[in-house]
């Protein structure tokens, strides 16, 4: 395998680990308010990670024969995936659905990895050249720590906007 596509399996294969891992930790999180420190934390990771792969990794796929299907198909699971986490971030953590929405988003998340490591990787090695593979890294890499710089900033506190 090429470097440049290796490289950029490696950072998305570290960046699922983590993600499952959180997910394990929210699942036996018994304390409310941690529940919903839990979930903010996927939110931070996981938003970045799909951003990268929607701007650079997906759209190239979605151009090759073989890609196209499941580049597709990844990015439907994202945006089911996403409106299942903003439902959850609205959430008290003691709410009695809080786990049960956790867990369907859970295996939503585990199923879309499996497929990621499996057939998209796997059209990634065999469609894409390594010179484009290089672009891809690149956008992927710009693209998440953009968005995540982007969520940083802090939303101004209702006392300033309501003290006018
Ligand atoms: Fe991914
Ligand atoms: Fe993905």
């Amino acid at each position: 395998m090429a470097k440049k596509h290796e490289e950029l399996i490696d950072i998305l294969t570290k960046d699922h680990k983590e993600v499952k891992s959180l997910f394990e930790k929210l699942l036996k999180e018994e304390d409310p308010d941690n529940r919903e420190k839990m979930v903010k934390k996927i939110h931070q990771e996981i938003i970045p990670h799909m951003a990268g792969e929607e701007a650079a990794l997906y759209p190239a796929l979605k151009n090759t024969d073989k890609g196209r299907e499941i580049a597709l198909e990844s990015l439907e699971e994202h945006q089911v995936a996403q409106k299942v986490l903003r439902e959850l971030i609205g959430l008290p953590g003691n709410l009695e659905n809080f786990q049960a929405k956790g867990t369907v988003l859970q295996e939503l998340v585990s199923h879309h990895i499996e497929e990621e490591e499996s057939e998209v990787f796997k059209a990634f090695k065999k469609e894409i050249g390594s010179s484009e593979a290089g672009d891809i890294l690149d956008k992927f890499q710009e693209e998440k720590s953009n968005t995540k710089e982007s969520m940083k900033q802090p939303a101004i506190p209702e006392e300033t906007l309501t003290a006018w």
